[in-house]
């Protein structure tokens, strides 16, 4: 359970200074929903938004140091900010609950003096329960792998260092300054609060749903979540057929609203163990199997097994969900998206895209539009922040047409 009210993006690439939703250092700020969209022309920094997340998530997994070089990134040198020294910088605000407090992680990363990136901070915090308002407690702190650690669910200090709450304080030293100290201490039971943070961090998902991929050929490993690429689609369709067929059947029947004629589709593990997906259509005596299905039949399939996961992914981001999807699909699309996510703390989504389709769907609060500001760095504001942007979405107008017809972004 979890979501992100807020992020605050320093010197990542064209994203020099962004904030989004609410934060400790931005309380006047409202809070992100449970669908966030991001929109704007393009090299505006939509995919610098998602790669972020998608950084964090490789920052915690394989340390910093291998984050900054994966995925295209070019190294630190090229990630970080052109004509800028400072570090790379995100400040998360996180809560768990509706009834819970929400938590601050700051992380940032810099060079050391052999030019290797490395943790310079990493903090977290979250205010006492007795407080209603005032200054949160860290309970972690490092500072180039050197600082502190509380366990328990309470305990922490204040920026003077007065210590507040029953928790065991305890000295840390990493022995891998490139590595999160939320990584190791995540992973120890004591530290509860850690652990549930990293949890939550653990099951962000980043969407970059290849068909080409996921028409490749696949060996026999049912799993519960599609990779990023969607290249084990095939076995992620088998693993809910055998453990939810219930969940199978919804995927179904909510791709049958879309394509009509598709009547059955069973995934097909082979003698030789690979694995495919028959698909059974209108008209047709014989099946056809997932290598020779389209790209956006692959696509919705996808999209469906994401919403329906037994184990749902707390945080998803999904880049350009139009790309290869007939245009009359997308507001349901949004529509579903939305439905699937709900209010509660089970799920968060956050999508870019170019399509006023998907965007017709959407509340002005939830949409955030890029631009690209005088000095070449991205700027972000939230269409309901537009002028007479939420008055007329009040009064009918879709928020796209407004897109559209360039009332805003
Ligand atoms: N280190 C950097 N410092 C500043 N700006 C950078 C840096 N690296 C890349 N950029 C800029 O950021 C842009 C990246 O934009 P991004 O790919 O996020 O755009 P997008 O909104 O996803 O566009 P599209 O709609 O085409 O997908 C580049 O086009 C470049 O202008
Ligand atoms: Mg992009």
């Amino acid at each position: 359970m979890g979501k992100i009210e807020g992020i605050r993006i320093e010197n990542y690439g064209s994203l020099k200074s962004v904030k989004l939703g609410k934060l400790f250092s931005y309380q006047a700020g409202e809070a992100l929903g449970n669908m966030t969209t991001i929109i704007g022309p393009s090299g505006t920094g939509k995919s610098t938004v998602a790669d972020a997340f998608g950084f964090l998530a490789d920052c915690l997994d394989k340390g910093v140091e291998e984050a900054c070089d994966m995925n295209y990134r070019g190294g630190f040198d090229r990630l970080a900010s052109q004509n800028s020294s400072a570090p790379i910088k995100f400040e998360l605000y996180y809560r768990e609950t509706s009834n819970s407090r929400p938590i601050t992680y700051e992380l940032e990363i810099d060079l050391d003096n052999k030019d290797r990136p490395y943790v310079k901070l990493e903090r977290l915090r979250m205010r006492q329960k007795t407080q209603a308002k005032g200054y949160p407690l860290t309970f972690l702190y490092l500072a180039g792998g050197k600082g502190y650690a509380y366990e328990g669910k309470e305990s922490g200090e204040t920026d003077a260092g007065v210590l507040e709450g029953a928790g065991r304080r305890v000295e840390v030293n990493l022995a891998d300054k490139r590595k999160l100290g939320i990584s190791t201490y995540g992973t120890m039971q004591e530290y509860t609060r850690i652990v549930d943070f990293l949890d939550f961090l653990k099951s962000w998902y980043l969407c970059y749903f290849s068909p080409d991929k996921a028409r490749q050929e696949q060996f026999f490993a049912p799993h519960p979540h599609l990779n990023r690429t969607g290249s084990n689609i095939n076995n992620v369709a088998h693993y809910m057929y055998r453990e939810d067929r219930a969940g199978f059947d919804r995927v179904l029947a909510d791709i049958q609203k879309k394509l009509k004629g598709i009547k059955e589709i069973t995934p097909s593990p082979m003698d030789d163990k690979r694995i495919v997906l028959r698909f059974l259509e209108e008209g047709f005596s014989e099946p056809f199997y997932s290598p020779r299905m389209s790209d956006g039949t692959l696509k919705l399939f996808a999209y469906y097994l994401l919403l329906n996961e037994h184990t749902p992914r707390q945080l998803v981001f999904i880049e350009e969900p139009e790309n290869g999807l007939y245009h009359q699909y997308l507001a349901d699309l949004a529509i579903e998206l939305r439905k699937g996510v709900g209010t509660g703390f089970k799920k968060q989504v956050f999508v870019t895209t170019h399509s006023p389709f998907f965007v017709n769907a959407l509340e002005p609060k939830d949409v955030w539009v890029l631009e690209k500001g005088e000095d070449g760095f991205s700027q972000v504001k939230r269409a309901s922040d537009y002028d007479y942007v939420k008055s007329m979405v009040d009064e009918g107008v879709s928020l796209g047409d407004l897109w559209f017809s360039q009332y805003f972004g």
